[in-house]
């Protein structure tokens, strides 16, 4: 891999270690977890402690070559996330990478979907935010919904039909969905 790239990567981690322990959080101990972008595993080390096993994918050989391979229940995979085949039992992945792109983003979500896992830790979508992705909900799209809503292509929006109807209750939350007017899955 070329340095600039490896540079310019390098500018967008660490992230705060709430955003961290908020990714320990959303674990449980059956959870079979794949850390996508996984750095220099600072994230995944931890995540280990916690779970039955850890899939931990880079790209970058230079952050994981001393690493590579498997321990315990960490398993060190140097490759491209977006085209590894993803294990069979993942439960819960991991998406640390603000800078993603939306495109990237649906892809993940896709292959994710695909293999059965059922939650995403990411900032992906929010990019100052941390949040868990519910990978199962099939909740469409509703254009007459008042609120904030964050689509499975990694589109988040706030829609307001009615400005009249707005309201202190619908700026509160937001609301998974799939479908939405930007879709591109
Ligand atoms: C901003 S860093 C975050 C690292 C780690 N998730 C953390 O929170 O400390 C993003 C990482 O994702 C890796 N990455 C980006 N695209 C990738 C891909 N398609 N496959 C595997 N790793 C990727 C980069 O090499 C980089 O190490």
């Amino acid at each position: 891999m070329e340095r600039g790239a490896i540079d310019w990567e390098d500018m967008w981690s660490p992230y705060d270690d709430e955003t961290y322990r908020f990714a320990l959080e959303a674990a449980l101990p059956d959870d079979v977890v794949v850390d996508i972008g996984a750095g220099d595993l600072r994230l995944a080390l931890r995540m280990a402690a916690r779970v039955r096993r850890v899939y931990a994918v880079e790209r970058n050989p230079v952050l994981v070559e001393r690493l590579m391979g498997s321990f315990d229940n960490l398993v060190v995979v140097c490759a491209d996330a977006l085209t590894w085949t993803l294990p069979p039992g993942v439960t819960l992945a991991v998406l640390l990478m603000r800078h993603c792109t939306r495109d990237h983003f649906a892809a993940y979500v896709r292959r994710l979907k695909d293999a059965g896992c059922r939650r995403l830790v990411t900032n992906a979508r929010w990019k100052m935010g941390v949040e868990v992705v519910d990978l199962q909900c099939r909740q469409p799209y509703d254009p007459h919904r008042i609120g904030w809503y964050a689509c499975h292509c990694g589109m988040v929006g706030f829609n307001a039909p009615d400005m009249d109807r707005i309201t202190p209750d619908t700026l509160d939350g937001c609301i998974d969905v799939v479908g939405c007017p930007h879709c591109t899955v």
